[in-house]
């Protein structure tokens, strides 16, 4: 199989050094000489740690050519993190795959212990620590995320099972291919033995994008712009809200004192940013993609001092209902990422925060085929208030119409207290 030509040369390489040398020490105990005579000391700390496996999917395309040497050379996982690469191409990508893991192999890169190919799901994902599904369809000029739904969506509920059937317990998956947030949901939901948690939709590159339009407009390094916020969905209805902003620690608003350009072309702008890309490239942004993913998964395994947004399942919290993968704020303080709650929000950013929402609510019932009939897409909030408000005015009318858009087995609860 194509997988063994690279993998082979590698898991020689990896055996004839670093197993040999830790096992040694393991079996001589801490305080022993390391092998050839070294002191303890000498010896790398990469080669004192196990390995993380990661997988990527569509490695063979543009984003995946962007991102591979990148992991490889410990840009994601950290500089002293061996790694192994299990790469997921489509059949006919596999010979593209294969001159990519040959330019691997050609790298050298000290902390890639082995690299292999496959078309097979669960070969691909088994073992997976982290797991990157970029390998989807991407947009041409005139079409929308969205329109990507029925050529991707189906991609990612085979995937969502063989990552629950056989990824590492623990895993993270980051999924990058669009539309990113719904293509999340449908991996989520069809893998029973992940939590939701476990499942990313990649919202960093519009962070990025905000955060760089930012600090260009005040005239300062990008490093210096925080807590910029992407809300919602992946998709030319996010909300890039820089009410919480922070600029060398100053409010940002006050830094810019531009109101109406943080309302109206900044935010059409990073909306519109992925098109004017593919505009002027003739397809679709790749390196900068690859960044993102590199620093959404860095910052939550590394852990990071800045909030990055993250698709991750809406929790109910900010009054957004459950089951979607919309993008909050999440604080990173290593290993895992958790929300930041509580935030004021505005009239402006509620309903552009509402107007997001109500998109990623219809792309979910364009999937809901793809969805286990087990799977509970969640009540929004104002829905129940809504019913709740009815039902204390004891308002037949509004009882029914409060319920008619909640899932049928609470239509047919409140059908039966009716009749009761
Ligand atoms: P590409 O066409 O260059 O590469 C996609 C690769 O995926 C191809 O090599 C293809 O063979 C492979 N592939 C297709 N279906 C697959 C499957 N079922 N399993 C494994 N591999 C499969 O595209 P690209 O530029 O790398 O973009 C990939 C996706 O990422 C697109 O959907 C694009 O819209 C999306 N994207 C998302 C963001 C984001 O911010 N979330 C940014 C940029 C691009
Ligand atoms: C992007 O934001 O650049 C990607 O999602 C690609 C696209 O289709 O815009």
């Amino acid at each position: 199989m194509l997988a063994r030509s690279a993998a082979a040369v590698a898991a020689a390489a990896s055996a004839a050094t670093r197993p040999s040398m830790a096992s040694t020490l393991l079996r001589a105990g801490p305080t022993a000489g390391a092998p050839g005579g070294r002191s303890l000391a000498a010896v790398a700390k990469k080669d004192l740690m196990p390995p993380l496996t990661v997988a990527v999917t569509g490695a063979a395309g543009q984003i995946g050519y962007a991102l591979l040497m990148r992991i490889a050379s410990g840009e994601m996982l950290g500089k002293d993190q061996p790694v192994r690469l299990q790469l997921i191409e489509t059949k006919q990508g596999m010979s593209p795959l294969k001159g990519v893991m040959m330019e691997l192999e050609d790298g050298a890169f000290p902390l890639l212990e082995s690299v292999k190919g496959t078309s097979d799901l669960e070969e691909g994902f088994g073992d997976a620590n982290f797991s990157l599904l970029v390998g989807a369809m991407p947009r041409k000029q005139g079409m929308e995320r969205s329109d990507l739904l029925s050529a991707n969506a189906a991609i990612f509920a085979d995937q969502g099972k063989a990552l629950s059937a056989t990824a590492a317990p623990g895993s993270r998956v980051l999924i990058v291919g669009n539309p990113a947030n719904t293509n999340a949901l449908v991996a989520a939901a069809n893998a029973p033995d992940m939590l939701p948690e476990q499942f990313m939709a990649m919202t960093r590159l519009d962070q990025s994008r905000a955060e760089g339009m930012i600090a260009g407009k005040a005239g300062v390094d990008v490093k210096d712009v925080d807590r910029v916020i992407i809300w919602g969905n992946h998709s030319a209805t996010q909300y890039p809200d820089v009410s919480h902003a922070r600029i060398g620690g100053r409010w940002a608003k006050d830094v810019i004192k531009d109101d109406k350009w943080l309302t109206g072309d900044f935010v059409s702008k990073v909306q519109k940013r992925g098109a004017e890309v593919i505009a002027a490239r003739g397809a679709s942004s790749a390196a900068s993609a690859a960044s993102a993913a590199i620093d959404n998964i860095r910052d939550v395994h590394l852990g990071s001092k800045k909030w990055q947004s993250i698709g991750v399942l809406s929790d109910g919290s900010y009054g957004i209902g459950g089951g979607l993968w919309y993008s909050v704020p999440c604080a990173c303080p290593g290993l895992h990422y958790t929300r930041v709650k509580g935030l004021p929000v505005d009239e402006y950013s509620a309903s552009m925060m509402n107007a997001t929402e109500a998109e990623l609510v219809a792309e979910r019932d364009a999937v809901r085929h793809l969805l286990p009939s087990s799977y509970d897409a969640g009540v929004p909030l104002q829905k129940l208030v809504a019913l709740k408000e009815a039902w204390d005015a004891n308002d037949k009318a509004r009882i029914q119409e409060a319920s008619k858009s909640l899932p049928a087995r609470f239509q047919a609860a409140v059908k039966s207290a009716l009749s009761s």
